[in-house]
């Protein structure tokens, strides 16, 4: 950089600032000698435009929903409004100081005070806390609140806690993290809990169940009321995993239910981006007998004035820093503005009418487990295609060739060769058969040319990575020699 700096000056003009003479020697003179820099910075030495050129190269190499489909199932990779992201860096709310006196951020403060109405209305819940800062820490802290109930009581044998075996990892693992062991339930041959099998499990011990509706099938639960007596009956409590909740707003309520504790992903369902360990929201809502133990501070109103509330006496404490993450937030409260109560309806309901359009068009090419209707998402078995060789994995790279990102795979893991895909509500008639065609395509070739697709990706910049070497092994620094 000092280099191109130098060349761009040498000896055209003198500089015009008092007591400098000497072409560009002034410049010299306004940085201290004892503060100047006499060696070159250890930076590749090329011009901005080629810097531009790299990163800009680099950032087309990746895959994002604004550059081509993302069926990417338990992620909902909906398009999200730009619009939105405009709003959350409005310097009124980016530039409030996180420190700043009550009376200073009386907007912030109504948002957050809103968001828990909003979020209470949509999941039939009565009082949300913000500030969780992902679903699996939504978790931590609905379980949290589980935990504080029971203790509340005196109930202290509760150290249990029930998760179907479809479930999201992060489920027994926050549940872990609180103190519980986790009994694993079945799933019967509908992909519902088995209630049998429930039935064997429940018992004064067990402090709560675990349930994602519709779970990561894509299967709503048919015997949701029952579970919920079987549950309750036991002294239980219900609690909600609502990472799948763009599937069922505005049609059916975790409240109604029977559900006592909800979280949501903000950054799934409401307008921001999931993936990537980026910034994430995953507030968490429960019913009235659990309001007392939500984490601290809650924000209040009182004559028009919005407030910390930190008189909570039986709360599980901070959950986070400060708001929670506020721009997630925003972001949300924008949407659901925007949407509004029928708009959000319509999302779900869009959502299950694409997933159920594209199970239809693959069921015949792929095996299909459960044969009912799907709700957000749908899960295929490439079980026919391993007969021939090719695997569930192979087909993912193959799908890349085509100029799409391959569907989530090997999960849920109670099916074999899985294949899960979520269009979500933001696709296209014409984007879904596209899809479908391609799909169709290679289910074909890997019975028809299965060396084809074992050998896939073609069109891609690298070919097959190293995976297991780059999860144990990663090389995160940057250096000259690579
Ligand atoms: C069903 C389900 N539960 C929980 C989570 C965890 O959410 P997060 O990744 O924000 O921790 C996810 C994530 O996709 C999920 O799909």
């Amino acid at each position: 950089m000092k280099l191109i700096f130098e060349k761009s000056l040498e000896g055209k003009r003198a500089c015009k600032l008092p007591g400098c003479d000497v072409p560009h020697a002034g410049l010299d003179k306004l940085i201290p000698e004892n503060m100047a820099r006499n060696t070159d910075y250890a930076l590749p030495k090329i011009s901005e435009p080629e810097l531009v050129r790299h990163f800009t190269a680099l950032s087309k190499r990746n895959h994002g929903v604004d550059s081509g489909f993302y069926p990417l199932g338990s992620c909902t990779m909906k398009y999200n409004p730009k619009i939105n992201e405009d709003l959350s860096k409005m310097k009124g709310f980016s530039g409030a100081h996180p420190l700043a006196d009550e009376t200073h951020v009386q907007g912030c403060l109504e948002i957050l005070y809103m968001m828990d109405k909003m979020l209470s209305e949509i999941t039939g819940m009565e009082h949300f806390s913000l500030q969780p800062s992902a679903g699996a820490h939504g978790e931590l802290a609905g379980l949290m609140i589980m935990r504080a109930y029971h203790e509340k009581r005196k109930d202290m044998g509760r150290k249990k806690v029930i998760i179907p075996d479809s479930a999201h990892g992060t489920n027994p693992a926050s549940a872990a993290m609180v103190g519980y062991d986790v009994l694993e339930v079945k799933s019967d041959r509908r992909g519902n809990v088995d209630i049998n099998a429930l039935k064997e499990l429940i018992s004064g011990e067990v402090a709560g169940l675990m349930l994602t509706n519709p779970n990561t099938l894509g299967l709503f639960e048919e015997k949701i009321m029952e579970i919920s007596k079987i549950v309750h009956d036991a002294g239980g409590l219900l609690y909600y995993d609502g990472a799948n909740a763009n599937a069922i707003m505005g049609v059916v309520r975790p409240g109604n239910m029977g559900f006592d504790i909800v979280h949501l992903n903000l950054h799934k369902t409401f307008s921001t981006p999931h993936g990537g360990g980026g910034p994430g929201s995953g507030p968490v809502g429960v019913k009235k007998h659990l309001a007392r133990f939500l984490p601290s501070p809650a924000v209040r109103k009182k004559d028009d004035e919005y407030y910390f509330e930190y008189n909570m006496p039986d709360s599980i404490g901070r959950m986070k820093s400060f708001y929670g993450n506020f721009g997630v937030i925003l972001k949300a409260y924008a949407y659901i503005l925007t949407m509004g109560g029928k708009g959000l309806k319509e999302v779900s309901e869009t959502s299950v009418l694409n997933a159920n359009y594209l199970m239809e068009k693959l069921k015949d090419h792929f095996k299909l487990p459960y044969e009912r209707i799907c709700k957000h998402e749908f899960v295929l078995s490439g079980i026919k295609q391993k007969e021939k060789g090719v695997t569930t994995l192979d087909m993912a790279k193959r799908i890349m060739d085509f100029g799409y990102h391959p569907p989530t795979i090997y999960f849920p893991l109670i099916v074999k060769e899985a294949i899960m895909v979520e269009p979500t509500e933001t696709e296209s008639l014409e984007a879904l058969d596209n899809f479908a065609d391609a799909m169709i395509k290679i289910a074909k070739e890997a019975i028809q040319e299965p060396d084809k697709v074992k050998n896939a990706p073609y069109n891609t910049a690298v070919k097959r990575l190293d995976e297991i070497t780059a999860a144990r092994r990663p090389v995160l620094k940057w250096s000259q020699d690579r």
